[in-house]
């Protein structure tokens, strides 16, 4: 059982660079994880519309354009620096950011409380 507030290492998969300015991807199936402008982004792949991940099950996460991240399921447009859907059945809503730092190479993320 992982408790609120614990630090998580999350394993980042072996070809991910973590300034690989490509986000036509995601490297953990439960995070989304970009570098934009210098700036790490994490948040958890929920979907603000329906809970779910944006996704398909196969843990890519298109961007039609530079500064989105793309939900596969009904359209949503969450813009990557700060997570706020720009377009789709949830417009104005934003993802939930996750508390996150590089250590040693290594991404550790806090888990949210509920
Ligand atoms: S579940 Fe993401 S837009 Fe509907």
């Amino acid at each position: 059982m992982v408790t609120e507030g614990a630090r998580v290492a999350v394993p980042v998969a072996p070809h991910f660079e973590i300034d690989d300015p490509d986000i036509g991807r995601i490297e953990a199936r439960g995070l989304l994880i970009a570098r934009r402008f210098g700036a790490l982004h994490v948040y958890a792949n929920v979907c603000r519309h329906i809970p779910l991940s944006l996704d398909l099950g196969d843990g890519e996460v298109a961007a039609l354009e530079p500064d989105a991240f793309l939900c596969h399921h009904h359209g949503a447009r969450y813009r990557v620096r700060d997570g706020r859907c720009l377009s789709g059945p949830c417009e104005g809503e934003s993802l939930v950011p996750l508390e996150h730092e590089l250590e040693g190479g290594e991404l550790v993320v806090v888990l949210p409380g509920t």
